[in-house]
């Protein structure tokens, strides 16, 4: 194929994302993890499901990230997820040591893909990704508003017992519990949600959202969500790939939009093959301004702690 998309970690989101990315025939993928065995093992479990599925994407399995070179897209899911009791933040010095040593094979052996990342404390990875990489700020990005969206959608649908593709909904700012799910801009057939649910049920819906990874968590108790993450990281990827001009809430570095300056939240942003093509304004209340700088005072102060993470020393003992 004429595509190439490269996932790092081949765990739970890594291997959903490679199985959605080869049965949407976005391009041919490559798998890499750091454990000897466990890449090669799914991507030929993933190439014998291919003919069933009536895909021909080349799946390949690997712990070298040579295989990565000319890749259109680099999704970055490497690292440890979250155990009950901890939130994503307690994830920081692990994962930024991992996403260090991952991001720089990845600039080296493909310095033209687009970089997106999934592994948390999502937005100060996306920062140790567009640092270590040093690539333009267009090229590097975090997925979270499509899962945080995707779980307001459903509670919505739920709530209103109509289907998921009829509503709309907007999550801003920051991967954590001080993210903003904005009910004024979101819809159901274009009614806004305030229209259509009282207060306190909307209220209800935005605490289950801002709790929605949590909430998997203390079910699983293992780890943590993968479908849904995987289908939003796979959202960004199909709408880069083929130049949809898909408007969808990313972290991208902002450098003074929605006064906000030098850091990642998540905003709306037109996705092509450019990558981030375009960051899109809404218009906010006081109110919804101040959530988000609330927010995004939250990832700053995340940020600000990476100077004390320690360098990546090897493989972490899983
Ligand atoms: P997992 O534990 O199933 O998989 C992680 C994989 O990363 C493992 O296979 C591990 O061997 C690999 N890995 C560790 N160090 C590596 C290195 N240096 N190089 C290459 N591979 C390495 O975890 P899961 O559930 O797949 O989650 C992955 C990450 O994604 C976690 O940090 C999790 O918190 C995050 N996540 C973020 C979401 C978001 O909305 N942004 C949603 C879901 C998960
Ligand atoms: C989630 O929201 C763990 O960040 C991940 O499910």
């Amino acid at each position: 194929m004429d595509r190439k998309i490269a996932v790092v970690g081949a765990g739970n989101v890594g291997a959903t994302v490679a199985q959605r990315l080869a049965e949407k025939t976005l391009g041919d993928v490559v798998l890499i993890d750091i454990i000897t065995g466990v890449p090669q093992g799914k991507a030929l479990d993933l190439t014998e499901a291919a003919p069933i599925e009536g895909h021909d994407a080349a799946i390949v399995g690997t712990n070298d990230y040579e295989a990565a070179a000319g890749a259109d897209i680099v999704i970055i899911t490497a690292g440890i997820p979250r155990k009950p009791g901890m939130s994503r933040d307690d994830l920081l010095t692990t994962n930024a040591g991992i996403m260090r040593s991952v991001v720089a094979e990845v600039a080296r052996h493909a310095p033209e893909a687009i970089i997106i990342v999934v592994s948390n404390p999502l937005d100060a990875m996306c920062h140790v990704a567009y640092e270590v990489s040093g690539f333009p700020r267009e090229r590097v990005m975090g997925m979270a508003g499509v899962l945080d969206a995707a779980r307001f959608r459903a509670f919505i649908a739920a709530e209103l017992r109509v289907s998921v593709e009829n509503v709309h909904a907007t999550v801003l700012g920051g991967h954590g519990d001080t993210m903003v799910p904005l009910p004024r801009y979101s819809t159901v057939a274009g009614v806004p949600l305030p229209e259509l649910l009282a207060p306190e049920r909307i209220a209800a819906l935005v605490e289950r959202t801002r709790n929605g990874g949590a909430e998997i968590v203390g079910l699983l108790k293992t780890g943590s969500a993968f479908y849904a993450p995987a289908s939003a990281a796979v959202e960004m990827a199909e709408a880069i790939l083929r130049d949809r001009k898909k408007i969808l809430p990313c972290a991208v570095y902002l450098q003074g939009e929605y006064g906000i300056d030098g850091l990642f939240v998540g905003v709306p942003v037109k996705l092509g093959r450019r990558g981030v093509e375009e960051i899109v304004p809404l218009r906010l209340t006081d109110e919804e301004l101040a959530a988000l700088h609330g927010s995004a005072a939250a990832v700053r102060e995340l940020t600000a702690s990476l100077g004390k993470a320690k360098a990546f020393a090897g493989p972490h003992p899983l």
